[in-house]
């Protein structure tokens, strides 16, 4: 009776153990199974980095760092995500701002503005020498850019960000002023895209030479505390001012003649006006709305070149929030062949002409080679991929 109650008792255990093991020999498939897909996908996409030549610079230490580039949709941006990570990093982006009546062909080949935004998409994304390390990638399109204009963009890798028009109840006094600009102050709603901490916000005609990604540890990318800002008598109409606030950027030279970097006395236009092309930012949806009441306010500023002329204004050197300074080898306007070999990393300059950079031909060639280098990077990636 013993025996055969330790018998049966041994069966169950061996039966129970065996079942066990089945369990742990599934579980051990899945595993290895799914480790297996994990290294050979990696394996793979590292493989198609090497071969279209991503990640072989110095400069990157491995290809785990490369988050951002030909993998992403393109269309999905990250509506509700924070500004901050876990680790207390802010998320960053490049938004460059791009609508429908600055230049509009039909044939998306002879658009310059449009081909310009692809340039800097690529080499934000892309080109080997100049890429980012992670920092998003967004153009921001009005309601003006063509459907066949998004596609491409969001095929080349940026994020496409539509928004509506920038309109205030009383702003007919600065559209009135010049028409090529009605839209120009909608680049303002940058300020609203709250998701990222801090934004570099590039014109679509800008050109990168080296990484821009240290811009955003310039001593002049930092956010700062509003001044005075409880003694501050607003005007009538205008919103109470935001208690921190962003806005780094550059003077802008007068012409090719500067020096590298360019002084203050004799190079610069205006040092304390600043060139709304390059600017460092920190979305606020205070200072947006200060932004606005401005826009609602008739004649609160020069409606000439109406955004530049309205941040110059709300960030007037002698106000309560006066704009910071980067260094100057980060941005310049009529960049110089001895600007280039100074270690200038971007520029502010058109690959379609350049009638003021004279007898700089190695710069002219530069910006005009990119145009091209694009198109054959795309072209030979639709090829073997798309
Ligand atoms: C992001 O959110 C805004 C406002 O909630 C919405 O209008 C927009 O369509 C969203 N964008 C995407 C791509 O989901
Ligand atoms: C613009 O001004 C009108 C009054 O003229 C006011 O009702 C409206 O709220 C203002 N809008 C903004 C964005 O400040």
């Amino acid at each position: 009776m013993l025996t055969l109650l330790v018998i049966n008792f041994r069966s169950a255990m061996i039966a129970f153990s065996e079942r066990r093991r089945l369990t742990v020999a599934v579980f051990a498939f899945i595993v290895t199974t799914l480790l297996f897909l994990t290294l050979h996908q990696t394996h793979a996409t590292e493989a198609i980095r090497v071969r279209i030549g991503i990640g072989q610079n110095s400069e990157n230490t491995g290809y785990s760092k490369l988050s951002n580039d030909i993998y992403r949709t393109g269309t999905g941006f990250t509506n509700g995500s924070a500004p901050f990570l876990a680790n207390g990093k802010g998320r960053f982006a490049y938004v460059t701002f791009l609508s429908g009546t600055v230049d509009g062909p039909k044939d998306l080949e002879e658009d310059n503005y449009f081909v310009a935004t692809r340039i800097l998409v690529w080499q934000l994304l892309h080109k080997p020498e100049t890429r980012t390390n992670g920092i998003d990638v967004v153009v921001m399109v009005t309601p003006s850019v063509s459907e066949s204009r998004r596609a491409r963009l969001a095929k080349d890798g940026a994020i496409i960000h539509a928004v509506d028009f920038l309109h205030v109840e009383n702003d007919q006094w600065i559209h009135a002023a010049q028409h090529r600009w009605d839209d120009v102050t909608t680049k303002l709603r940058a300020w609203e895209m709250t998701q990222y901490s801090r934004i570099l916000m590039l014109d679509g005609d800008t050109m990168l030479r080296l990484p821009l990604d240290g811009v955003f540890d310039d001593k002049g990318a930092k956010v700062r505390q509003t001044k005075n800002q409880n003694t501050y008598t607003p005007l009538e109409g205008e919103a109470p001012l935001p208690g921190t606030y962003l806005l780094g950027s550059l003077s802008e030279v007068w012409d090719c003649t500067h020096d590298f970097p360019p002084k203050d006395d004799t190079d610069l236009k205006k040092i304390s006006k600043m060139n709304a092309g390059f600017m460092l930012l920190a979305p606020s949806l205070p200072a947006f709305d200060y932004y606005r009441s401005l826009l609602n306010m008739t004649d609160a500023f020069d409606p000439k070149d109406p955004e530049q002329n309205l941040l110059n204004h709300a960030h007037r050197w002698d106000g309560p929030m006066p704009w910071t300074e980067v260094n100057h080898k980060w941005n310049i306007r009529c960049p110089t062949e001895k600007d280039f070999k100074k270690g200038l990393v971007s520029m502010h300059e058109k690959w379609w002409t350049q009638p003021y950079l004279y007898e700089n031909e190695n710069v002219k060639d530069f910006l005009r080679a990119q145009r091209w280098e694009m198109k054959g990077w795309y072209d030979a990636w639709d090829l073997r991929y798309a």
